[in-house]
């Protein structure tokens, strides 16, 4: 059953709306936003609460703080807030405070139309605890809950829940990101046009057992690249060289691969590489993985198979780089992979931090059906798993 969304709200004028969303955003070392496409993602939500007048309180989390507070300076929202007032275009609020009185002041003092960043939700233990009294203390702020946060569905964190839990006596709804995400995600679950095309890379096979499971039962073709490729090779009993390789998960890359039958492609040849990085001397070889030597991307051949199935896919969803994309030497299975999606006429989607950004930097994201927000949320939307942050959103009758 899909869910309210912020359109379906009665009223909104004059509300205090706690609109949580992902704002956690890739940081560079210094702590500068080093890619804002989780803000941009959000603005429709949040430019819609404005133009009806809502008061908007807006709250997230940012990287994983320890508690101690020089190094977490960096998670601070400060540039957040500042980048979502750019992109606004209008003056936005910032708390130095999760929750208390202070906080209540700021909020107290909104008028309609403002908009309030609270401090990183996760600066206060309670919210990875997903503690109640914590909750609570959020959820006294807001007359109306929003859930704009895709990419943290999966978590159990106060504000997914406990929150949402403590207002059941008042509105809460998805907001247009989180809506559109599961539009999409959902239809490709239900009722995909076929053939449907399934494409995984990326580092390890044990990050995505369940999605690798659900996709077999899904696709009618499965693609497989990235630093996943060695063990499955290994677990066939072919030589890898000193490609990465998780050895405990051989019985389960063979599994897989019983279960996946002619379903399942491997690379062909790979791009290897005699040291794993940059400036490595590199070649191609077809078949197995010569002694001493790194598989470190999909090679020739291998674009060229997957870019034809990729056209003539009916639908495409890709998770995981196919090589170590963010060496040069290593990016042209992935480039070629999103161009391939980028010319395709399938439906076709994208998710995972790191594919997200390598779609990005080859400035194919406009030609892409869909790019998820989601990396975590998304391996297990797509998994089957019912997302805990959708627990307590109400559904449309
Ligand atoms: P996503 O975030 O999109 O879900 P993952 O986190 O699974 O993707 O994996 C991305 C990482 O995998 C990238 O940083 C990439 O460098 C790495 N990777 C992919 N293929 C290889 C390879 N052959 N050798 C080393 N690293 C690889
Ligand atoms: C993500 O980036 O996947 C979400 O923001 C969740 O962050 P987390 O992995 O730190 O819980
Ligand atoms: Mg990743």
């Amino acid at each position: 059953m899909p869910k309210k969304t912020v359109y379906d709200l009665p009223t909104v004028h004059g509300q205090r709306v706690l609109v949580r969303v992902d704002f956690n955003v890739p940081l560079t070392p210094t702590g500068a936003i080093a890619n804002d496409r989780r803000i941009r993602k959000t603005l429709p939500t949040i430019q819609y609460l404005v133009e009806k007048g809502a008061c908007s309180i807006v709250m997230s989390h940012l990287g994983r703080p320890t508690g101690d507070p020089q190094a977490d300076a960096i998670y601070r929202m400060d540039r957040v807030a500042h980048r979502l007032e750019e992109l606004l275009g209008r003056p936005v609020r910032k708390a130095d405070e999760v929750v208390g009185p202070a906080v209540e002041r700021a909020v107290a003092a909104l008028a309609p139309g403002d908009v309030l960043v609270l401090e990183n939700l996760r600066f206060h233990p309670g919210e990875k605890a997903g503690d109640a009294a914590f909750a609570r203390s959020l959820a006294n702020l807001g007359t109306i809950y929003v859930n704009d946060a895709f990419g943290t569905c999966h978590n159990t964190d106060a504000s997914m829940v406990a929150v949402p839990r403590a207002m059941q006596d008042r509105p809460r709804v998805a907001g247009l990101l989180l809506a559109r995400e599961l539009e999409v995600l959902t239809h490709l679950l239900e009722n995909p046009q076929r053939p449907l095309v399934g494409i995984v890379g990326g580092a390890k096979v044990s990050d995505k057992i369940a999605f690798l499971r659900s996709l077999l039962g899904r696709v009618d073709r499965l693609l497989v690249g990235g630093a996943m490729t060695y063990t499955f090779m290994k677990a066939q009993g072919r030589s890898i060289g000193s490609s990465r390789c998780e050895n405990e998960r051989l019985d389960l890359a063979r599994e897989l691969l019983a279960q996946a039958g002619d379903r399942l492609l491997l690379p062909e040849d790979h791009v290897v590489a005699d040291r794993p990085s940059a400036d490595a001397h590199t070649r191609v070889v077809a078949g197995d993985i010569p002694e001493g030597w790194y598989g470190m991307d999909i090679g020739p051949q291998t674009r060229e198979r997957y870019a034809a199935w990729i056209r003539r896919a009916g639908t495409v969803v890709w998770n995981g780089p196919m090589g170590k994309f963010e060496d040069a030497p290593f990016a042209q299975g992935t480039r070629a992979v999103a161009h391939a999606l980028a010319d395709s006429q399938a439906v076709t989607i994208v998710g995972g931090g790191e594919t997200a950004e390598a779609v990005e930097s080859f400035g194919l994201d406009s030609r892409i059906a869909h790019v998820s927000t989601g990396g975590g949320a998304f391996l297990e939307f797509l998994s089957g798993s019912r997302l805990p942050g959708l627990e307590y959103l109400e559904e449309r009758t």
